[in-house]
């Protein structure tokens, strides 16, 4: 049975459910959230959001040069191809 999380976005103050092992951005937008993408491979970082709280993990590996360490430190990740592993708390980068 696959795991369901609830991910939280702070700024829009919604609470979806996703399934463990799907991206996030793709689910939240499937359930009518309107997050920006562009590239959907870890690449262009348009989808960068910050984790507050809760652990992703990667899909498939972001692109090297995608998150710098400051990002990195700052819990960025790229939700194009981020899955939960947890519930999430996540805040939307301003645009
Ligand atoms: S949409 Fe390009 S990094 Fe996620």
């Amino acid at each position: 049975m696959s795991k369901v999380h609830q991910i939280k976005f702070v700024k829009l103050n919604k609470t979806i459910d996703i399934i463990e092992g799907e991206s996030i951005l793709t689910s939240s937008n499937n359930q009518g959230l309107k997050l920006p993408y562009s590239c959907m491979q870890g690449m262009c970082t348009t989808c960068m959001a910050k984790i507050i709280k809760g652990e992703i993990k990667y899909i498939h590996p972001p692109d090297p040069n995608s998150l710098t360490k400051e990002d990195i430190d700052n819990n960025m990740a790229l939700l194009c191809i981020a899955t939960p592993l947890t519930s999430l708390i996540i805040e939307e980068l301003e645009d």
